[in-house]
């Protein structure tokens, strides 16, 4: 069994933090979402893993996340020129895939169950393809499957205007080598992509043996800001551990769980976690609330903060309102300005949103 990761594509939804990095390297907890999904990749016994990425931000990707070897498996990368859907990115990989049967993984989803019982399932009932299912309220954002009483799929549709089920397709999937006929019959979609979801129909309607199984523990499809901040909440709730290695002065107060790197300094501040600070941050008069990730070199200084992100080297200093359900991009700099005339100076980047009291 080998695993093929989706990290191309275009991350419109996460600009501007897309303009400049890929959004599958963008932090949850500190550490890059498709980190995540290696993880439980390799946790499910598949080491053999491609990472399909694209020209714009692959270079990153292969930079960050390297050969594989500090997750124990061996990573090939396989360039996809344009992002023309997920079918087609498969349809590229073939010559890394050959005819193992694969496990497909979107490098912006996070899901909480663990992979192994789907690969085990998959392997024993000799299936073409077993994909995960999740109810959702807005099922118009995902593909959505049809089930009949028995529970078989019957019907797959990519992101319906009236949507026939509220079950969404999770971007995890197996697959067969049989899927690599279908896409070889494939036209793109009225949105000019080859679509995985319409890939499955073909295998369904030839008879193929597809199944769905319903996901049991959460999902997120990291996409938008706030999909982004519920991720942050979740893991930061389940895993994080109460570890300080940076310094800490005797007016500092620190409750919950709380993970602090090397090299930072926090003076006189509260923290009430669970909170994650990285490397060689300081920290200084501030308040920071439960659910807020700050990435490595950051500095903030007489600011308040909630349920939040910060990505590496940002400055954020002496503001006078506290900071909210934000996320914050590598090396921004929010700052309070002492010049006259006294009024707010911006120098903001395209598609930023700026919310102000
Ligand atoms: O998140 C689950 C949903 O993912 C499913 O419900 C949908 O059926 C499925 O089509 C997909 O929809 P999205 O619109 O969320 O897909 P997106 O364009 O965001 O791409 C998903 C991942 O695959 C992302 O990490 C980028 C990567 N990708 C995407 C395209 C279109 C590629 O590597 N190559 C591509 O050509």
């Amino acid at each position: 069994m080998k695993a093929l990761m989706l990290s191309g594509g275009r991350g419109t939804r996460l600009r501007p933090l897309t303009y400049t990095g890929a959004k599958q390297l963008v932090p949850v907890v500190n550490k890059p979402i498709l980190w995540y999904g290696i993880e439980q990749i390799v946790a499910a016994g598949i080491t053999d893993i491609g990472i399909v990425i694209s020209p714009e931000t692959g270079d990153d990707i292969r930079a960050t996340t390297g050969d594989g070897a500090q997750f124990g498996a061996k990573i090939t990368y396989i360039l996809q020129d344009s992002p023309d859907g997920l079918a087609h990115a498969v349809k590229i990989a073939q010559p890394f895939l050959g005819e193992s049967p694969f496990l497909m993984y979107l490098g912006d989803n996070l899901i909480r169950d663990a992979l192994s019982g789907f690969v085990s399932e998959f392997v024993e009932r000799s299936l073409d393809a077993l994909i995960m299912l999740k109810q959702v309220p807005n099922p118009t954002a995902f593909g959505v499957a049809v089930l009949n009483p028995e529970g078989r799929v019957t019907r797959l549709v990519e992101k319906p205007k009236e949507p026939p089920s509220d079950l969404a397709l999770v971007g995890v999937y197996l697959f067969s080598p049989q899927i690599h006929q279908v896409i070889a019959q494939l036209q793109p979609s009225p949105r000019g992509e080859l679509e995985i979801t319409d890939a499955i129909q073909a295998l369904v309607d030839t008879g193929g043996n597809v199944t769905a199984e319903t996901l049991q523990g959460w999902w997120l499809d990291t996409g938008k800001k706030d999909d982004l901040l519920a991720a942050n909440q979740i893991i930061l709730d389940e895993t994080l551990g109460h570890h300080i290695a940076g310094t800490v002065d005797d007016a500092t107060q620190i409750s919950g769980r709380v993970r602090i790197g090397k090299g930072t300094t926090v003076v006189n501040s509260t923290i009430r976690g669970p909170v994650v600070i990285g490397d060689n941050c300081r920290i200084e008069n501030c308040f920071i609330g439960s659910y807020s990730s700050i990435a490595n070199g950051v500095t903030m200084l007489d600011v308040e903060m909630d349920h939040s992100v910060v990505l590496e080297g940002a400055v954020i200093k002496e503001l006078h309102q506290r900071i909210v359900d934000s996320l914050i991009g590598r090396r921004a700099r929010l700052v309070h300005s002492p010049k006259r005339p006294k009024a707010s100076r911006f120098m903001v980047g395209d598609d930023c949103v700026i919310e102000l009291i």
